[in-house]
């Protein structure tokens, strides 16, 4: 960007509170905003790790009241959001604890919004298009990857479209994040791998994005050199703290990078593939994250230098263009070391031509890959797709 021309926003407004064992700070926490009575959203999952039972002693002790939806799924749909919107209503609940993946933190956030906003939230979809902030939502990832934790955006799916939409609004960005690395230890090693690759998907796609600005660059690459330092020895072994720790940050800091750099093709093909497919979204994106490299590398040849090198490629006497590919190797290198199977027909997802064309019509229309550093056709994003098969 051309800093004499050009003009940026950037904020954080979401107070993070991070530490090993920090989630005993949780009731310090609610009571400096005067919370009493919180309504825990959650995936069975977290239910059966022990996470809610340390949860639930905490609770006790400070005493606040709390009631627990548990049964939020990967996905999470406009149906589950009304269902703990209600359960909130009902129980007189003053706030919202989304604990777990980026599911259960959006689905939080997006009942947040349904509280205090009339109608179906299908109507929000898009930028700045909520009207109201709904009640506070305390972040708790318990995995390193979504970002959510500090981002005012929620994607829920319209099952009647089958369809995952994005909401982005300043209302939706959490009041507080607490950032434990020790509850990253009990994930199991699949999801660790491809949550991980999420996060090393909002750091690449925010950092060379046509909307990236100093500060989420800054941001980005450092996400991408935590990542490139960790992800490996945490996939190997969830219990290094160290590894897990620096891969908790790196989730945050991405996420801090992409709310305001935006995320751009990878994402954009990853949400029909998630709405229509079921595929995991950072699985989705562990295959396409290299594909959509390879096809931005030649619009910004130094940024993909520059992440070739921090991902710890030997770019000595490569050519500008050379260098700038071997970051699309590094990724590709990562994916495989990762055991992450990386074509979607390795995963069993078999489209046909006529889905090829629906899926990256829907990506298009969706405007996510608006901020690709390459303009991007139907066309492209089909031929993306095709690399991808
Ligand atoms: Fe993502």
């Amino acid at each position: 960007m051309n800093l004499l021309l050009d003009s940026f926003e950037f904020g954080l407004h979401t107070q993070i509170h991070y530490g090993t064992g920090s989630l005993n700070n949780l009731v310090e926490v609610l009571n400096k905003h005067g919370y009493q009575n919180v309504l825990i959203c959650t995936d069975p999952g977290i239910a059966q790790s022990g996470i809610l039972e340390r949860l639930d002693t905490i609770l006790q002790k400070g005493e606040i009241k709390y009631t627990v939806f548990s049964e939020v799924q990967p996905d999470p749909t406009l149906e589950v959001v009304e269902t703990v919107k209600q359960l909130y209503l009902q129980n007189g609940c003053d706030a919202l604890i989304g604990i777990g993946g980026g599911s259960s933190i959006d689905t939080a956030k997006g009942a947040s919004a349904a509280v205090a906003n009339p109608g179906d939230l299908g109507q929000y979809e898009g930028k700045n298009k909520l009207p109201n902030r709904g009640p506070d939502v305390i972040a708790i990832p318990t995995t390193a990857g979504t970002g959510s934790e500090v981002t005012h955006a929620t994607v829920l799916k319209d099952t009647k479209r089958q369809y995952k939409m994005g909401i982005l609004s300043q209302h939706l960005h959490p009041k507080a994040a607490i950032l434990d690395p020790e509850l990253l230890t009990t994930l199991p090693r699949g999801l660790a791998a491809i949550t991980g690759m999420d996060a090393l998907s909002h750091a690449i796609e925010s950092y060379t994005s046509n909307q990236a600005q100093p500060i989420t660059e800054a941001l980005g690459l450092h996400a991408i050199r935590l990542i490139s330092k960790s992800l490996r020895p945490f996939v190997a072994r969830r219990t290094d703290l160290e590894a897990a720790s620096q891969m908790m940050l790196a989730s945050t800091i991405a996420g801090a990078a992409f709310i305001w750099g935006r995320v751009a093709a990878v994402h954009a093909l990853s949400h029909p593939l998630g709405g229509r497919y079921k595929i995991p979204h950072g699985l989705a994106n562990s295959i396409l994250l290299p594909v959509v490299m390879d096809f931005n590398v030649s619009t910004n040849l130094e940024k993909f230098k520059e992440i070739a090198i921090i991902m710890g490629e030997n770019v000595d006497g490569l050519s500008q263009r050379e260098a700038a590919q071997r970051a699309v190797h590094a990724v590709k290198q990562l994916v495989d070391d990762l055991d992450i199977p990386a074509t979607l027909g390795a995963n069993k997802v078999n489209l046909s031509p006529e889905e090829i064309q629906v899926v990256a019509q829907e990506a298009f229309d969706s405007g996510v890959a608006l901020a690709n550093p390459k303009i991007v056709t139907v066309e492209d994003l089909k031929k993306i797709l095709e690399k991808a098969l």
